[in-house]
């Protein structure tokens, strides 16, 4: 275990039955961090769990607030406090209209904004009281602009990366920190759907590695792979309106 895994070493993780947060476990677990992880698939956390000694089930819907509550109280009750917390659990649901499905985008907001709220909801004050923490929600380089089929997702992502930067101003004089991740594409069951390119793509096992060596660094924003990340960021420079033309018409696929 590393100097600051000993300071960090209680890791709380939601959206760890599958992808980046199940390789997170892993990940961490292999450096010597005490895991909690949580999902609602029990069978899949139950596995996890059965990989590792020092990974430990906690089933779970972030959608349910007072259960939320009750988790984190559960965690800390078993392990002890949560020193970081990795609010990864989210989904992702393509948009294509001219038929508006708002059922697409009431979902989204429920899991991936209103559900990362929930599990703020008990951590701040709780980190705070102890004047230590480090709370990271994973958002995606879909937050940094508009792109197509990502008028639900895309949305919720943006809104994590305004979250994520005011709350981290707010916490700060509280001794709380907060790191925002902005993957790229990942090989995850959630991307495995996609039909369309994703350029510079890497596997969750690589996400991992770079989101949890960005974590121990105490970066505030870690985002990858480098390359797409920097470039997606450049073209948001743009003019808006150059901005959109660039990048509908880069991706038109009709
Ligand atoms: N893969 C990419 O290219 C990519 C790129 C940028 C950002 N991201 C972000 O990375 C995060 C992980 O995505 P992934 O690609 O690893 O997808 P994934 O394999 O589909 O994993 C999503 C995780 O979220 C959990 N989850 C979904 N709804 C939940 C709920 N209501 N309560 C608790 N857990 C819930 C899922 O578990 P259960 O279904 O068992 O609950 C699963 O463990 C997401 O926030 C995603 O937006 C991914």
């Amino acid at each position: 275990m590393t100097t600051h895994a000993a300071k960090a070493s209680r890791v709380w993780i939601t959206g760890a039955s599958s992808g980046i947060g199940a390789a997170l476990a892993r990940e961490l677990a292999a450096r010597g961090y005490v895991v909690a992880v949580t999902a609602r698939s029990e069978k899949a956390l139950a596995e996890l769990a059965g990989s590792a000694a020092n990974i430990h089930a906690f089933a779970g819907d972030i959608t349910d607030r007072d259960g939320m509550a009750t988790l984190v109280d559960a965690i800390e009750r078993d392990l002890g406090p949560i020193d970081l917390a990795v609010l990864n659990a989210g989904i992702y649901l393509p948009t294509s209209f001219p038929e508006f499905d708002v059922d697409i985008f009431d979902r989204s907001f429920a899991v991936n904004l209103g559900g990362t709220v929930n599990c703020l909801a008990p951590l701040v004050p709780l980190m705070s009281a102890r004047k230590y923490g480090r709370i990271a929600i994973v958002s995606s380089v879909a937050g940094y602009g508009g792109l197509p089929t990502s008028a639900a997702y895309g949305a919720t992502k943006a809104a994590l990366f305004n979250l994520g930067e005011s709350l981290a101003m707010d916490v700060a004089a509280h001794g709380v920190k907060v790191s925002m991740i902005a993957p790229g594409f990942v090989k995850t069951p959630a991307t495995d759907v996609n039909t369309f390119p994703m350029p510079f793509i890497i596997s969750a096992e690589d996400a991992a590695r770079r989101i949890v060596n960005g974590l121990e660094k105490g970066r505030a924003h870690i985002a990858f792979p480098k390359r797409f990340s920097f470039l997606l960021r450049l073209i948001n420079l743009l003019p808006r309106g150059a901005y959109t033309r660039l990048v509908g018409g880069a991706t038109n696929r009709d």
